[in-house]
């Protein structure tokens, strides 16, 4: 499978990578209930399919995705590349929105934290979930701690999510930003505009998440198949009108897949790997067979023709 380099000077990652939030089973913000057994399946499926990297956060599950993935590294018994994140960490109760919490100590606690999930002596990247709206901490501070952690060698690369370009540029001039983790797909495309030229300027590696808008383009989406508890529920995406719209936006793109044996979720997915910013795109799975049919995603360089197709389909 295709790889491509992390930023300027990272490793080599390959183009698709397992996105573990609904291995986190259910919570506030999950995707309802999840077999741990079938995470597990999936994640080695991917890893033997040829995929080298693996995105979780100490918030999906509240810390269980983290433990999920430490068991399937353990068992496939092989380097793997694993990611995660800090700073949301669980509100009151279990059942409040998550939080906020970049304060310096309490990021140094939480990666603790998430190295005994994973059982890890060290973190291969670690990143900033979210910003922080909730403490009042000065981002510089939270990066002082991230670079910190860095040198101490607790994790060997450090990179944000979420961030806008002043909140890059604030972090990138205290030390390196490895890579941004953004949400980009064919029905979100405001980081074209600011993030992806900053990135591809300042060798800010980037690993674009829900490339399938959670599910919505695979291409077999239902929702009579998302559980009560589902987060997506609640989301503007999946909402009326949104939904029929986007349903007909699946299968306006559907021949352009089929004409390569593909399913929409894979054009979707290389649609996002055409750009020239991007590093990898993190797809999330829920079970081996959809991990098998999400690897077709790479290794998959569009034509100029089969995009302008795409971007056609879009109704634009
Ligand atoms: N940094 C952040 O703030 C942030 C935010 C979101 C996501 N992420 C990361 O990015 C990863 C990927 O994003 P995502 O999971 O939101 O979206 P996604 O990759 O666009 O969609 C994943 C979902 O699509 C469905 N699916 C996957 N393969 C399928 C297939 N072959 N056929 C039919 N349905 C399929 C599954 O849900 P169903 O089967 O239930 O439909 C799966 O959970 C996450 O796991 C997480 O690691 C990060």
């Amino acid at each position: 499978m295709e790889t491509r380099q992390l930023g300027f000077g990272g490793p080599q990652l390959t183009t698709v990578g397992f996105g573990a939030w609904a291995a986190g089973g259910p919570y506030v913000f999950g995707w309802g209930p999840q077999d741990d057994n079938d995470s597990v399946a999936a994640m080695l499926k991917y890893l033997e399919l040829g995929g080298n990297w693996i995105d979780t956060a100490a918030v999906y599950g509240f810390g269980h995705s983290e433990t999920v993935v430490g068991r399937a590294v353990r068992e496939f018994g092989q380097p793997v590349f694993v990611a995660t994140k800090c700073g949301r960490v669980r509100g009151a109760t279990a059942a409040d929105r998550p939080q906020s919490d970049l304060r310096p100590e309490s990021i140094r606690q939480q990666l603790d934290a998430s190295l005994q999930r994973l059982q890890l002596d060290c973190v291969d990247l670690f990143q900033v979930h979210w910003p922080d709206n909730d403490t009042g901490t000065a981002l510089e501070d939270s990066w002082g701690m991230m670079a910190t952690l860095q040198d101490e060698g607790k994790c060997r690369f450090i990179g944000v999510s979420n961030f806008d370009v002043p909140l890059l540029e604030k972090c990138h001039a205290i030390r390196r930003v490895q890579s941004l983790q953004p949400p980009y797909s064919l029905l979100r495309r405001e980081i074209e505009a600011e993030i992806l030229p900053w990135c591809l300027e300042n060798g800010v590696g980037v690993v674009a998440y829900s490339p399938m808008q959670a599910g919505l383009l695979s291409g077999s989406f239902d929702i009579n198949r998302v559980a009560e508890d589902d987060w997506r529920r609640k989301n503007p995406f999946f909402q009326e009108p949104e939904l029929t719209k986007n349903l007909a936006i699946v299968e306006r793109l559907r021949p352009i897949a089929e004409a390569h044996g593909k399913t929409v979720g894979n054009l979707a997915a290389a649609w996002v790997l055409s750009h020239p910013a991007l590093t990898c795109a993190i797809i999330g799975a829920r079970s081996p067979q959809q991990v098998a049919q999400n690897m077709a995603s790479a290794d998959w360089p569009l034509t100029d023709e089969e995009k302008m197709n795409v971007l056609a389909a879009l109704g634009h």
